[in-house]
C-alpha cells in the first residue's frame, strides 16, 4: 500500500504491532528437525551448498554436478545435468524403503464418505494413470489442463502427468469456462482432465458442463482434442464421442506396471496461472529438481514434519500454489501422512473441519487468515465441542495474519501450545520463502519474520537502498533459489519486466514490508494493482475488463478495499452507456456481479458495485483508484487536487456513505 508519494503505510488489519514474543517452549526445541541457529549462517556463507545438500536427498536418477547456473539472468537453472523423476520421488522411492503401507492421502468427502490411501496403492493408480495418459498420446513436453474437485484422482492425475515429464495446469474449479479456455489455449493443452462434479455446500457443483462450454467458445477450435472425466457426483453430463472418456471405463485397460524414466532437473513440470496487474492472467512456469528440492526441504523444515507419526492437513485447494506445494509435492516426497477434504468448512455445520482433526488425529494444520477470522466470527463454542488436542503445530498463509486472528487461532485451536509458522511466498516463488522456524525462532504475531536458510530476502527503498529497521520499503530477494519461477509462460518479456526491472537481478515481489527493530519481516499487502481475496490473487485490471465487456457498461473503476474477514473485497464503480434502456440502473449492481462471477469465476464477484456518473481522474486521464479505495472505506478522501474535476470525488464518497449508512 504505497501512497501517492511512495511511502509505505502500515497494514490495515495489523492494527496494534505488539511486543509479546512466544520463544518455542523446551518441549518442542527437544524435539524439532531443526533447533541450532547456526543452520541459518551455515547457509548463508555457502547458499548453493546448502540448497546442494538439500538437493541430494531426493533420488537422482542422474545424479547432477552443477548447482546454479546464473550466466543468463533471470533465467535460472538449477541441478541442470541432473535428471530425475518427480513422481518416483513422491511414491515409488518410499515404496521400496519399504513404507508401501503407510498412508498417504485421508481422503475425506464432503457428503461424508472417506477412503484411506497408501502409498502402495497411490503409487500403483499412478502407474496406471501414466499408462493411460500414454494411450491417449500424452508424452514429456506436453501440456495437460486439469480441472477438478479437491479428490484424490486430482492428485493421481497431476502425478501420472508428472510422471510422464509433461506438464500439468491445474485451473481451480472456480473459473468460469472463460477463463478456463484462456489457460487451455494459451499452454496449448492437447487434454483436458476434469470431472463430471464436486461435492460443496451440501450440493453437485457441475465441472463438465463448463469444460464444454469452455471448449465450444470462441466457435471451438480450442487446442484441446480429448476430455478425459473422472465420475466423482453422477450427475447427468453429456458425452461427446470421440472427444470424452470416461477415467473409470479407460483405466480398466491398464496395470500397474510403469518405469520412471529420469528426466532434465529443468524439465517444465507444472504452470499456473495467477492475477498480474493486466487484464491477461500470467502461466507461472515451474520446473522439477530446484522446485521439488525447496518444497520438500521447507515441508520438513517449517512443519517440523516426522513422517512415521505426524497427520498432516493443509486446507488450500489444488488448484492454488499452496495445494500444489504442500499438498502435492512436498509432503508426497517427504512420505507425510495426510488429510484432503473436499468441501467448505461449513458444511454441514461450521464444527466440519475440527471434527477431521478430531476424527485423523491431525498434529499439523496449515490454512488462511481468512478462514480462520471466518471461524472467529462463528466463535470459540464450536472448536471447543472438539478434541483438537493432537494438533502440534499450526501455520498460516496467503495475507499477513492480523494479531487478534493470531491468538485466537493460537488459544482455541493450537491450544495455546502449538506454535504457529507464518509463511510467506507467492506462486511465483513456489516454496515458502520467509517464515519461522518453529524449534528456533521467537514468534511475534503478524509478522512472517526471517528469510529461510538458503533465502537472502531484503526491503529497499524505491532508490534501491536497504531500508533501515523501523521502515518500510520494497520486498526484494536477492539471490536466486531453487523453486523461483523460470519464466511466464511464451511471454519472456513480460517476465523480465514484472518481476527484474525494478532492482536490475534482485527479484521484485510486488509486496511492501517494514523491517522492526530486530530486523524481523512484517508484510504490508500489494504496492500493486493486485487485490488479496481471500487469500486469492485478483487483479483490478482483469474485473475492470469483464465489467467493461458488459453492455450497458460504459467505464469501470475496480479496488481492493478491506475487509473484516476477506482481508480485502472487490469494490466496483462503473459507469453505464447513457441509454437507459439498456441497463436499469436498479438492477445493475445484483446483474454486475453476477456478470463477473460468470466472466471469470466466483470468486471475482464484486461484495459492491456503484453506478456512479463520473470516475475521478487526473488531467491526463488516469484514474485515481486510491481516492476509490479511501471511498469505498469509507475514509476521509485524501488529497483530490490532481484531480481534473474535484467535485468528482465528494459525490462519489457521498453515494458510498449513504449505503453504509442504510446498510
Ligand atoms: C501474495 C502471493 C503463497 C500462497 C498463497 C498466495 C500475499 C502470501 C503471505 C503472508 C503476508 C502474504 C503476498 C504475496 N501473502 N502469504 N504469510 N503474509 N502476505 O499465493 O496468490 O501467489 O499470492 O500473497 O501479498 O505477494 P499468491
Amino acid at each position: 500500500m504505497t501512497d501517492q508519494n511512495g511511502t509505505i503505510e502500515s497494514h490495515p488489519l495489523q492494527n496494534a504491532e505488539s511486543t509479546e514474543t512466544f520463544p518455542p517452549s523446551p518441549d518442542f526445541v527437544g524435539q524439532a528437525n531443526l533447533s541450532d541457529p547456526s543452520v541459518y549462517w551455515r547457509a548463508a556463507e555457502d547458499p548453493e551448498t546448502y540448497w546442494a545438500e538439500q538437493a541430494e536427498q531426493l533420488h537422482w536418477r542422474k545424479p547432477f554436478t552443477e548447482i546454479l547456473d546464473w550466466t543468463n539472468p533471470p533465467f535460472a537453472k538449477w541441478f541442470a545435468d541432473g535428471e530425475l523423476n518427480v513422481a518416483e520421488n513422491c511414491l515409488d522411492r518410499h515404496v521400496a524403503a519399504g513404507l508401501g503401507d503407510r498412508i498417504a492421502i485421508h481422503f475425506e468427502g464432503e457428503p461424508g464418505d472417506s477412503r484411506s490411501i497408501s502409498y502402495a496403492e497411490l503409487t500403483h493408480e499412478v502407474k496406471r494413470a501414466a499408462n493411460m495418459l500414454t494411450s491417449l498420446g500424452v508424452a514429456a513436453g506436453d501440456r495437460v489442463a486439469i480441472y477438478m474437485p479437491m479428490i484424490p484422482e486430482t492428485i493421481i492425475a497431476m502425478l501420472a502427468v508428472a510422471r510422464l515429464g509433461a506438464a500439468h495446469s491445474v485451473v481451480f474449479g472456480g473459473f468460469s469456462a472463460e477463463s478456463l479456455r484462456a489457460r487451455i489455449d494459451d499452454a496449448e493443452a492437447e487434454l483436458v482432465i476434469t470431472a463430471d462434479g464436486g461435492y460443496r455446500k451440501g450440493r453437485v457443483s457441475a465441472l463438465k458442463p463448463t469444460v464444454d462450454d469452455a471448449l465450444a467458445l470462441h466457435g471451438g477450435g480450442s487446442t484441446a482434442q480429448r476430455v478425459l472425466v473422472v465420475q466423482r457426483t453422477e450427475n447427468d453430463v453429456v458425452m461427446e464421442p470421440g472427444r470424452d472418456l470416461w477415467w473409470h471405463e479407460e483405466i480398466t485397460a491398464f496395470d500397474g506396471e510403469h518405469t520412471p524414466q529420469g528426466f532434465p532437473a529443468e524439465n517444465p513440470l507444472f504452470i499456473l496461472y495467477t492475477s498480474g496487474t493486466t487484464g491477461k492472467p500470467k502461466g507461472i512456469l515451474h520446473t522439477s529438481g530446484g522446485y521439488l528440492t525447496q518444497a520438500s526441504t521447507t515441508h520438513r523444515n517449517v512443519f517440523d514434519l516426522k513422517p512415521d507419526t505426524d497427520v498432516y492437513w493443509c486446507t488450500a485447494d489444488i488448484g492454488w500454489i499452496t495445494g500444489h506445494s504442500y499438498v502435492v509435492y512436498g509432503p508426497l516426497a517427504n512420505g507425510a501422512t495426510q488429510v484432503i477434504y473436499e468441501g467448505t468448512p461449513e458444511t454441514p455445520d461450521w464444527g466440519r473441519w475440527w471434527s477431521i482433526i478430531q476424527k485423523y488425529g491431525v498434529t499439523i494444520f496449515y490454512t488462511a487468515p481468512t478462514a480462520i477470522r471466518a471461524c472467529m466470527k462463528v466463535g470459540r463454542q464450536v472448536p471447543e465441542q472438539y478434541d483438537l488436542s493432537s494438533i502440534r503445530l499450526l501455520g498460516s498463509v496467503g495475507e499477513p495474519i492480523n494479531p487478534e486472528a493470531w491468538r485466537w487461532y493460537h488459544e482455541v485451536i493450537g491450544g495455546g501450545r502449538a506454535p504457529i509458522v507464518d509463511t510467506w511466498w507467492q506462486t511465483e516463488t513456489g516454496a515458502l520463502m520467509i517464515s519461522p522456524l518453529p524449534g528456533i525462532t521467537a514468534l511475534k504475531p503478524g509478522s512472517a519474520q526471517t528469510p529461510l536458510p538458503g533465502i537472502s530476502a531484503a526491503v529497499l527503498t524505491e532508490e534501491g537502498e536497504p531500508v533501515k529497521r523501523g521502515q518500510g520499503g520494497l520486498l526484494v530477494i536477492q539471490r536466486p533459489w531453487p523453486s523461483m519461477v523460470r519464466g511466464i509462460w511464451g511471454d519472456p518479456q513480460r517476465f523480465i519486466d514484472t518481476y527484474w526491472s525494478k532492482f536490475g537481478d534482485q527479484y521484485f515481489a510486488g509486496d511492501g514490508a517494514r523491517l522492526d527493530e530486530d530486523g524481523d519481516i512484517w508484510l504490508l499487502g500489494r504496492v500493486d494493482d493486485v487485490m488479496n481475496v481471500s487469500g486469492h490473487r485478483l487483479s483490478t485490471a482483469e474485473i475492470e475488463s469483464a465489467l467493461v465487456e458488459h453492455h450497458a457498461v460504459a467505464e469501470s473503476a475496480v479496488v481492493g478495499a478491506d475487509d473484516e474477514t476477506t482481508g480485502q473485497a472487490v469494490v466496483a464503480f462503473v459507469i453505464l452507456k447513457s441509454q437507459q434502456t439498456l441497463l436499469d440502473p436498479e438492477d445493475a449492481e445484483v446483474e454486475l456481479k453476477k456478470h463477473v462471477a460468470a466472466q471469470i469465476g466466483a470468486i471475482a464477484r464484486p461484495r459492491q458495485v456503484f453506478i456512479v456518473n463520473e470516475l475521478p481522474k487526473t488531467r491526463s486521464g488516469k484514474i485515481m483508484r486510491r481516492l476509490l479505495k479511501d471511498a469505498a472505506e469509507g475514509r476521509e478522501v485524501g488529497d483530490t487536487t490532481t484531480l481534473a474535476d474535484t467535485a468528482v470525488m465528494q459525490t462519489i464518497s457521498d453515494r458510498v456513505r449513504r449505503e453504509r449508512a442504510a446498510k
